[in-house]
């Protein structure tokens, strides 16, 4: 039927004859001459059917728009002064002398060109086959490929081997909620969908596989945002006999490979490495956005004795902080924008957002609502260690640590945006030295996943502290985005029933839940450890797309549906009685 893309016509092809098949994008009728914009996947070609070809032209006459023809013609030059620079194939065009209609086209719903964005994103994704016929989704797809296909052969050619692993099994906890899947053979029993391949991985490694990937769908019941989806792509890889600085520079080296081969951009060399608590210091985030040139200045100890409650208060309290967060530029603030930021940091739990703006040199230059607690040396002291200057503005934020990085670390991202100081291209980096634990809700949870090692191999000495120790975690991070994650892993059965213990999982319930792993660390476990990527969020990143779901061919939507196949659905009655379910209807608030 074809013998080129439309995209692909040139004027290296000039006189020659080919054949063509795609999409009616526009049919202009031209004083007798009938125009045909033919679409295909590699893009746009011009097609002149003129009315001595009788047959052609009757069915050109009738096209119109998402017809699906074939074309037979010749490649000619444009006449002078119809030239299309904005095309590649503007110079050219198809004069043809056979037409075939191969289907005909309803009018579509929404028009396949740059007049899409006023087309919300619930009709894109109801009708998304048609969504991806637009040239922009398709370059998305076609990078994703093309990103997989680097991946993959750089593994490959590591010595990596691809193995698949199961999505019926048990729940492995990675933090999120898990989907259930109903047994039929067993009522009353549920496959988990795996949240990530974790366990598995971990026992090819005590298999001898040695060195495996997989890009495998994960599955994770969590609340959606734009970097999220409840089912989502994962590059998941595992090694054994590499330490974590082996597994870094090799991970390095493919994303430096990567970003070179797709986009031929430089990654710097080694990338470099952040400690989770120089990160937290300074940018109160584990994913700092290093694009941004603003940076949190602690200053509790020039607070411990103001007459300031607000101030005073954290700054003698080990638990909380006091920050400043210096904005070049801010005294020009109005009230309003100040208003609103202090509203924003409110959602993070943040009880207030103090202000100091420096309008001019001297005392009398400066304005704000808690000059009168601050003596002045303290103020000179703030300026001096923020390098404050005439025309900024320091932002203040007093409180419990964790409310202190949530509020501050998000201000100084949506300020950095607001303001245009994100700095133009690729900042990457490691975040090493992550804690084991975090505390909540009064208990212990891990802060990566229960089988990531601590820095030591003595069980006593993780008992002792465990609050303090710290995991061989390592989290790579691109313009503030968290694009993959991994650790060495516990080997030892002993170290492991220690870290369950201290997750408040008892030794019965460790062997019941996770009993096939401490069997395998007891049977020949080389030491072992890997990581994962966000795919999705690599091809967002590297496409530059705004949405996650931009870059998945038949994604979810924000309250996890698919408007395309209006999943999920309620099921035929004899399906639940097979599977042993009663569906209990949460339709009043009292049920
Ligand atoms: P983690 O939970 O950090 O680690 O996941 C690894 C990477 O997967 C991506 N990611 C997501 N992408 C889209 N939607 C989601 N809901 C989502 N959740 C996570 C992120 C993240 O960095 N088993 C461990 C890895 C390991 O230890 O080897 C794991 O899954 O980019
Ligand atoms: P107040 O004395 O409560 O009116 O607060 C004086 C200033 O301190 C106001 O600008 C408040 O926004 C600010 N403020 C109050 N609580 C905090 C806090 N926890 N962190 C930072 N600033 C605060």
């Amino acid at each position: 039927m074809r013998s080129h893309y439309c995209g692909q016509i040139t004027p290296a092809l000039l006189g020659q004859e080919i054949k063509l098949a795609g999409w009616v994008h526009r049919r202009r009728d031209h004083g007798g001459v009938i125009f045909v914009d033919l679409r295909d996947r590699e893009g746009l070609v011009q097609v002149v059917i003129a009315p001595e070809q009788k047959a052609a032209f009757a069915i050109a006459e009738s096209l119109r728009s998402e017809f699906v023809v074939q074309v037979h013609g010749k490649v000619r030059r444009r006449p002078d002064g119809t030239v299309n620079k904005h095309l590649t194939t503007g110079e050219i065009e198809v004069a043809a002398d056979q037409l075939v209609l191969l289907n005909r086209s309803e009018p579509l719903p929404f028009p396949i060109d740059d007049e899409y964005h006023e087309v919300g994103e619930e009709t894109r994704l109801h009708y998304r086959y048609l969504d991806i016929r637009r040239p922009e989704m398709l370059a998305r797809l076609k990078m994703r490929a093309q990103i997989a296909r680097y991946l993959r052969h750089y593994l490959d050619e590591q010595g990596f081997i691809d193995v698949e692993t199961p999505f019926l099994t048990r729940a492995t906890p990675e933090g999120a909620r898990d989907y259930l899947v109903p047994s039929r053979t067993r009522p009353g029993s549920f496959f988990a969908l795996p949240q990530s391949p974790q366990q598995f991985k971990q026992l090819l490694m005590m298999s001898g596989i040695d060195r495996y990937y997989q890009i495998v769908k994960c599955f994770r019941d969590e609340d959606l945002r734009a970097d999220r989806q409840p089912e989502f792509t994962q590059l998941d890889i595992e090694t054994s006999f590499l330490d974590e600085n082996e597994i870094q520079n090799m991970m390095e080296e493919m994303i430096r490979g990567l970003f070179k081969e797709v986009l031929n951009v430089s990654l710097p060399k080694p990338f470099p490495r952040l400690t989770y608590a120089e990160a937290m210091r300074r940018f109160a985030s584990d994913k700092p956005d290093l694009r941004i040139p603003l940076e949190l200045v602690d200053i509790a100890d020039l607070l411990k004795t103001v007459d300031f409650k607000v101030f005073a208060d954290p700054a003698n309290d080990a638990q909380s902080r006091v920050v400043a967060l210096n904005i070049p530029g801010g005294a020009a603030m109005s009230r309003k924008e100040i208003d609103a930021y202090t509203q924003y940091v409110a959602q993070f739990g943040a009880r207030g957002l103090a202000y100091i703006k420096i309008n001019a040199e001297g005392k009398e230059g400066l304005q704000s609502p808690i000059l009168k607690f601050l003596p002045d040396e303290v103020v000179t002291a703030i300026m001096e260690r923020t390098q404050a200057k005439v025309g900024d503005l320091i932002f203040f934020g007093a409180d419990k640590a964790g409310i202190v990085n949530d509020a501050l670390g998000a201000l100084r991202v949506k300020i950095g945006h607001d303001r245009n100081l994100v700095e133009e291209g690729w900042t990457i980096l490691w975040v090493l030295d992550f804690p084991m634990f975090e505390k909540g809700e009064g208990r212990l949870s891990a802060c990566h996943h229960p089988f990531t090692a601590p820095k030591t191999d003595s069980v006593e000495e993780l008992m002792k502290d465990p609050q303090h120790m710290l995991a061989r975690a390592y989290d790579m991070v691109l313009n503030g985005s968290e694009m993959g994650g991994g650790s060495v892993r516990i080997n030892d059965s002993a170290m492991q029933k220690a870290v369950f213990n201290i997750l408040n999982i008892s030794d019965e319930q460790a062997d019941e839940k996770f009993g096939h792993l401490l069997t395998a660390m007891r049977l020949g476990c080389p030491p072992h450890g890997g990581l994962a990527f966000g795919l999705d969020r690599i091809v967002m990143l590297m496409t530059g797309a705004s949405s996650i779901r931009d870059v998945i061919a038949f994604p979810k939507t924000q309250t996890a549906s698919c408007p395309l196949m209006d999943a999920p659905a309620p099921v035929e009655p004899e399906q639940l009685i097979d599977l042993g379910i009663r569906v209990v209807q949460p339709n009043t608030k009292s049920s």
